[in-house]
């Protein structure tokens, strides 16, 4: 029984993880030290946060000066990154209490694949759902799946050539850049199913938020409004970033997971340059901090005092380790060395928690809403999550 269910560990650490890297990388003997620590460190600090938890709630974030939570329903687009850190944290320390707890919360989020509201039923499920499904493949979980991925399809309308991100007024159509995370489920429902339909709705969304949401320079608008009627961008703006020509920086992170996914499903070339396009930007801009932890927009006003997005910087660190798989031998070793770098500031004293504190919860310091004064320096379930999984890709990657 072991032997089998070690087996289906290590099937889901392969299949979820991407990691595939053919250059030898120059790795940090005393980083992977570090990760491990920080596996055995972040199960004990899911721990008490799952002691927290009400019953039918999910984690949203933690007021450290106050002590106080903030928790969410089912329906919140942060609710599947919960039991996917659990199944992560799962995967890699055995510690049946964090799979049990993902397995209690998986119930309460199911509903939610009949969710038709939202465009975030990637994030909330296959982070989740996905996970669950590829350590103990069933026919449940791949219906919740499937079921989930006709939800979003409900939200594609052809004329745009997108899936609608935010139900807004009568005229507005409006997409995010954020939208290119929700794909990876469609390209999955078209894999299990063979209906093409969720594969070209994917595909459709990735071309038009190409061609209309990037600016010259390969930064990205975060919100577009189109003209449902002829599929003309009306206009192109922002929510969570400092300006409307700003680079919301978890939008840029965003888009680089996003393109570079996107390339892993469809091996079309033109994704994995536009990944490398965004990586560019992001890594050569002179705003882009020496220790490469972002600040939570590359236009904020206010650096270098402005705050710092261990959320956008964790996002990017998993998709650098996976870009660096598919590029060339220089760009694979500078996007690795990148990753290398925020892996081991996030995991200092000043991003990771100390233990016990933050409510449990692993990073301190993301940023949630700025401009609605929302989840500002505080720890974040998309932020951790993204770290665990780049710190197994990072494994994945030296330990090869
Ligand atoms: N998808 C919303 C965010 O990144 O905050």
């Amino acid at each position: 029984m072991r032997i089998i269910i070690t087996f289906l560990i290590l099937c889901f650490a392969c299949k979820n993880i991407h990691a595939q890297n053919k250059y030898h990388q120059k790795s940090d003997k005393d980083l992977l030290k570090i990760i491990n620590k920080n596996f055995t460190d972040a199960a004990a600090q899911y721990k008490v946060l799952m002691q927290n938890l009400p019953a039918d709630k999910f984690p949203k974030t933690y007021f450290p000066i106050t002590d106080k939570y903030e928790f969410s329903n089912s329906g919140w687009w942060c609710s599947g990154f919960y039991p996917g850190t659990l199944l992560y944290l799962y995967q890699q320390t055995k510690d049946t209490v964090l799979y049990n707890e993902a397995m209690r919360i998986l119930n309460v989020l199911k509903k939610e694949q009949f969710n038709t509201g939202t465009h975030d039923l990637g994030f909330m499920m296959y982070c989740s759902f996905g996970n669950a499904n590829l350590i103990n493949p069933s026919s449940v979980y791949k219906e919740i799946l499937l079921n989930s991925a006709k939800s979003l399809s409900t939200r594609f309308d052809t004329t745009v050539g997108c899936i609608k991100s935010w139900n807004g007024k009568p005229n507005e159509y409006l997409v995010i850049i954020d939208n290119m995370m929700n794909l990876k489920l469609l390209f999955w429902a078209t894999e299990v199913s063979g209906d093409s339909s969720f594969y070209r709705i994917a595909v459709t969304h990735a071309n038009t938020t190409m061609k209309n949401h990037f600016r010259a320079d390969n930064s990205s608008y975060h919100v577009l409004n189109y003209n449902a009627a002829t599929g003309a961008v009306l206009q192109k703006k922002t929510a969570q970033g400092f300006a409307d020509e700003s680079a919301w920086a978890r939008g840029q992170a965003w888009g680089l997971y996003g393109y570079t996914e996107t390339y892993r499903e469809t091996k079309d070339k033109k994704y994995l340059d536009q990944a490398n396009k965004i990586a560019q930007f992001i890594l050569s801009h002179p705003d882009f901090p020496s220790d490469k932890i972002a600040y939570w927009d590359f236009n904020a006003p206010d650096i270098p005092g402005a705050l710092r997005d261990a959320s956008a910087a964790a996002i990017m660190a998993s998709a650098l380790l996976e870009l660096s798989g598919y590029v060339n031998k220089k760009l694979s070793k500078e996007y690795f060395k990148t990753a290398q770098l925020i892996l081991k500031k996030l995991s200092g004293e000043k991003y990771k928690a100390a233990a016990g504190s933050n409510g449990g919860f692993i990073l301190k310091h993301g940023v949630g809403h700025m401009p609605n004064k929302t989840e500002i320096d505080v720890p974040l379930t998309y932020a951790d999550y993204y770290f665990a999984e780049a710190m197994i890709r990072y494994k994945q990657i030296v330990n090869k």
